[in-house]
């Protein structure tokens, strides 16, 4: 009598190994930029390895936007891997959800029959994702689907190096020092010269209370230091006459976004960006009209900056 024979009520289970991923053969490249590394050979269609995953991990630590060439996966495929890192922020924008995938944003500049698909200014001043909410992002997936034969790049500046080159009496300066973001900063100025940005509801206008964060975070991952405030949602320094406030803001926006610190992403079809939003602030450098440019993005939840 056979053992299968002996248990008929046991369910057949598969091998243990059988579910476990298989390692890919991916190579993990500087590119050549500030900082930045693009990642060939990786398909995130297929389950990720645990020490894949890890790797993947410690590279965005210390590269802050990873470029994952060539990756023809599935929004759902774009949700799965960023949950990997934590829990997905719903944008206030919910117009542009993708449907049947809330966590989506479409960023796109096209039209159909006349009504934008998806928020087209997003990106138009920099800024760090989601600053303007208690727990900011940690980081962001912009996924291409459809790109422009001229513009529509990327830049992504530094906050570290930024942060790093301050002469020592303005860290000393900032040390102490707290601001307030906002999503509204900009928001009517948008407004007034786009399609994209409807009224806001009372419910919308809820979600988006000011908040207030230090001028200089800390890495939760790493302990580097970063500089935390930006041209699109950084309204005040909080105890400052509102002049000085307004010529420190303007004095660190022009700091941290100097060309040294400055990678600018020529977006290549089916790339993912990864970025770090406790360590880069970023900008989209726009798009001819004419020309149509898509991309789904997913935003990760960080933690409360300190
Ligand atoms: C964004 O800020 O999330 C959009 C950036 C881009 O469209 O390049």
């Amino acid at each position: 009598m056979t053992a299968a024979a002996l248990s008929p009520t046991v369910p057949w289970q598969p091998a243990p190994q059988a579910l476990s991923p298989s390692r890919q053969d991916f190579e993990i490249r500087r590119l050549d930029a500030p900082f930045g590394a693009e990642i060939l050979g990786l398909d995130l269609s297929q389950p990720l390895h645990p020490e894949d995953f890890a790797r993947i991990h410690a590279a965005h630590l210390a590269h802050h936007v990873l470029v994952l060439r060539s990756q023809h996966i599935t929004p759902e495929q774009q949700v799965q891997f960023s949950r990997r890192f934590g829990p997905l922020q719903i944008h206030v924008q919910k117009k542009f959800q993708l449907p049947g995938h809330p966590e989506v944003l479409i960023v796109s500049n096209i039209k159909d029959n006349g009504e934008p698909i998806g928020l087209g200014d997003a990106g138009h001043f920099w800024h760090s994702d989601l600053s303007y909410k208690q727990q900011p992002s940690l980081g962001s997936l912009l996924h291409a689907q459809e790109l422009p034969s001229e513009g529509g790049d990327t830049l992504f500046a530094d906050q570290h190096a930024a942060y790093d080159a301050l002469p020592q009496a303005l860290k000393n300066t900032l040390a102490p020092l707290t601001a307030e973001h906002s999503y509204l900063a900009r928001y009517e100025e948008l407004r007034a010269r786009s399609p994209w940005r409807p009224a806001l509801t009372a419910a919308q206008l809820a979600e988006v209370q000011p908040v207030v964060h230090p001028v200089v975070r800390t890495h939760p991952e790493t302990g580097r230091k970063a500089l935390f405030v930006s041209e699109h949602f950084t309204t005040r320094i909080i105890g400052l006459p509102e002049d000085e406030s307004r010529a420190l803001l303007t004095e660190l926006f022009a700091l941290s976004v100097r060309p040294e610190f400055v990678y600018r992403h020529r977006w290549l079809a089916h790339d993912i960006v990864f970025w770090d939003n406790r360590s880069v602030i970023h900008l989209a450098a726009g798009t001819p009209d004419h020309l149509r440019r898509k991309l789904y993005r997913t935003t990760i939840e960080g933690d409360s900056p300190y």
